[in-house]
């Protein structure tokens, strides 16, 4: 079977303004366990440097199913892209669980195989970073500015819908092992 893309090899520090634009936008944290593939969308993240190491640190909500497959994997890939379609795809993972869907099925996504990670990445964002977990934790919710926790923090919506804001976030530090373009 002949595989449809390649892959072009990135520099991060040459692609930091398109990486934050797109995570401003959206962009897609994929992960992978027990056999099943799932995206969400997300636009909290943060890219720089600790122990050396080059990272994108996502922030997750602990009742996401998300949450529970990157306890599980410790990797994910994070893709951005943009245009309409895009914006489809992105409004669709962000919005449906893969508790009851398979977002990758239903979109018709294309897994292109991870390289140091056997997490994929997709195909229609095509900018890829290959990310392994190397640090975790829950954000304290009393070291929380009061007027953050009352904006992001209501407690009026629960865990299993996909719009919740009871759970604090967790921080997932994804250290860089790999970065390009799906062509
Ligand atoms: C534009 C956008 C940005 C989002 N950013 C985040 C985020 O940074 N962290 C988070 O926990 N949820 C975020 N969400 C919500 C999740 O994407 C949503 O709950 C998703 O359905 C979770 O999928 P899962 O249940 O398959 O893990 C965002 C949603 C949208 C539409």
């Amino acid at each position: 079977m002949t595989l449809d893309f390649k892959k072009q090899e990135i520099n991060v520090l040459e692609h930091l303004e398109e990486i934050l634009r797109g995570v401003k936008k959206g962009a897609l944290v994929t992960t992978k366990s027990n056999g099943q593939v799932n995206s969400m969308t997300i636009s909290w993240g943060q890219i720089g440097f600790e122990w050396n190491k080059l990272i994108f640190t996502i922030y997750i909500r602990s009742g996401r199913h998300t949450h529970k497959m990157l306890e599980e994997s410790n990797e994910f890939t994070l893709n951005i892209g943009f245009g309409k379609k895009v914006e489809k795809i992105l409004n669709f993972c962000g919005t449906k669980s893969g508790t009851s869907i398979d977002k990758i099925k239903e979109l018709g996504l294309t897994l292109v195989p991870g390289n140091e990670i056997s997490t994929p990445g997709i195909k229609e964002l095509p900018l890829t970073l290959e990310c392994k977990i190397i640090y975790k934790q829950l954000q304290d919710k009393d070291a929380i500015l009061e007027s953050l926790t009352k904006r992001f923090y209501p407690t009026n919506i629960p865990s299993d819908n996909a719009s919740s804001n009871c759970d604090y976030h967790t921080m997932f530090y994804g250290e860089i092992v790999g970065a390009y373009i799906i062509e």
